[in-house]
């Protein structure tokens, strides 16, 4: 039997969702960190399950050709787990991550397609593009990043993916008394800054006042850090409008990200002047003011969120637009109230869970006469699809793009349409 942190010698032949290459030694399979498929390894063994184990590739015996030294420091065996590729070319990072997209989409949905991973502009060397990092605090107040499924931090100077922004706040050079966790946060098209703290739970017992927000923000703005209580947070500007995005609240952590899914949920979507849509999870309304601007007075846009601040910060962005209504309101409730409701066309991003069955059900029974469903996960999307196509809907494209250099994540945009219309539109494609 091999145990944990044993060594052993083999070589990895694929890859698995998640920045692992899989092989077999004796007949057992292996997860492995680090390492690249093709190559032979020294291993070593960091979990045991009854079904396969996970270890680490802690010497390459047999170089891949795609191999290149980490830029990070902390990138390695043991150490930070932020990153899953950094040992990889860009190229083959993305080729890997296009490969795992399509085996998932093979096996959870029968959906056999050649997946390309687009590269996204700005960043061409796949460094300092994280607008939002969030740093673990030890006990005695530095703040580092999370080792690879551990709870464990890795005290570090530098995060090279973060953004010039999130370095310039200097979160990793201050001791933090009573405090969980550090979320550093920097504005991709303004000097914006933000510090969210969540304090341990200790210092929020003995701080009442702390409740309420659970957090406190800084913000920083033209080289000053202010301190500011509850939801307001960092402007964006995407597409001539602006965006306010409030502590915690999500946005696109990539500086060309939310660009660039706007703009190709409205090609997916072709709205039309006078049409309704939808933009479930909006969020703080990225694509439903893209969608307002195309559906035009005339239309209706009606957005879905059960995040308090995001509500806020939706309806305070998107003010200007008597197009458009948001409800905060979990989405299946929302569509169980809408069942006689007809759509158009229908954007959804919902979280990593996906959007699951009843809500796919109610977006297919709208008859919209396309979908543009936007995920960063590739088995609950490859689920979800599987769905659709249950309920009418099939695949008419599907982009993935490398909104998340370095390590395993995808940001995916899948197109759908009524069966009929969908395999004509794939048919046109080939
Ligand atoms: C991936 S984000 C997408 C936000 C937005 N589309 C964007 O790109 O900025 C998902 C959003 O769904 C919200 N959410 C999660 N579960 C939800 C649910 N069951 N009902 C409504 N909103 C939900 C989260 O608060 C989050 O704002």
């Amino acid at each position: 039997m091999t145990r944990v942190g044993t060594e052993i010698e083999m070589t990895v032949d694929d890859v698995a969702h998640g920045g692992w290459c899989v092989g077999r030694h004796h007949e057992q399979v292996v997860f492995v960190r680090h390492a690249l498929p093709g190559e032979r390894l020294r291993v070593r063994v960091t979990e045991q399950t009854t079904r396969f184990l996970r270890g680490e590739a802690i010497e390459v015996l047999d170089s891949s050709p795609d191999r290149v030294e980490a830029p990070c420091p902390y990138a390695g065996p043991g150490m930070c787990g932020g990153c899953d590729w950094q040992h990889a070319s860009l190229d083959a990072q993305r080729r890997i991550k296009g490969k795992v997209v399509a085996d998932q989409l093979s096996r959870i949905a029968g959906i056999d397609l050649d997946v390309d991973v687009e590269e996204l502009p700005g960043t061409p060397d796949g460094l300092g593009w994280r607008t939002r990092v969030r740093f673990s605090v030890d006990e005695e107040g530095h703040a580092g990043l999370r080792r690879h499924r551990s709870h464990e931090i890795e005290p570090i100077d530098r995060c090279l993916i973060a953004h010039p922004g999130v370095s310039e706040l200097g979160v990793t050079d201050v001791r933090w008394e009573d405090v969980k966790d550090v979320e550093a946060v920097a504005s991709a098209t303004r000097a914006d800054r933000a510090i969210v703290v969540t304090p341990t739970t200790a210092k929020l017992a003995a701080l009442p006042e702390l409740k309420a927000s659970s957090a406190v923000l800084r913000r920083f703005k033209g080289g000053r850090v202010q301190s500011v209580r509850g939801r307001k947070g960092v402007r964006e500007d995407v597409a001539g409008r602006e965006y306010r995005v409030g502590a915690g609240g999500f946005w696109q952590v990539h500086p060309a990200a939310a660009e660039t899914l706007s703009g190709a949920v409205l090609d997916a979507l072709e709205p039309k002047p006078g049409e309704t849509a939808l933009d479930l999870y909006c969020g703080a309304g990225l694509f439903t003011g893209a969608l307002a601007d195309a559906v035009g007075p005339q239309g209706r846009v009606m957005g879905v969120e059960n995040g308090a601040t995001a509500v806020r910060d939706a309806q305070y962005n998107l003010k200007d637009l008597p197009q458009v209504r948001i409800e905060r309101a979990d989405v299946a409730k929302q569509m169980r109230e809408w069942a006689d409701v007809r759509a158009d066309v229908v954007a959804l991003d919902p979280p990593r869970a996906g959007a699951g069955k009843e809500v796919v059900r109610k977006v297919a029974g709208m008859k919209p006469r396309r979908i543009a469903y936007v995920s960063c996960d590739p088995a609950t999307l490859a689920r979800d699809l599987a769905e659709f196509d249950r309920a009418g809907y099939r695949l008419a494209g599907l982009r993935a793009f490398d909104a998340f250099p370095m390590t395993h994540h995808v940001e995916f945009l899948a197109m759908l349409e009524p069966v009929r219309l969908a395999r004509r539109h794939r048919e046109e494609q080939d």
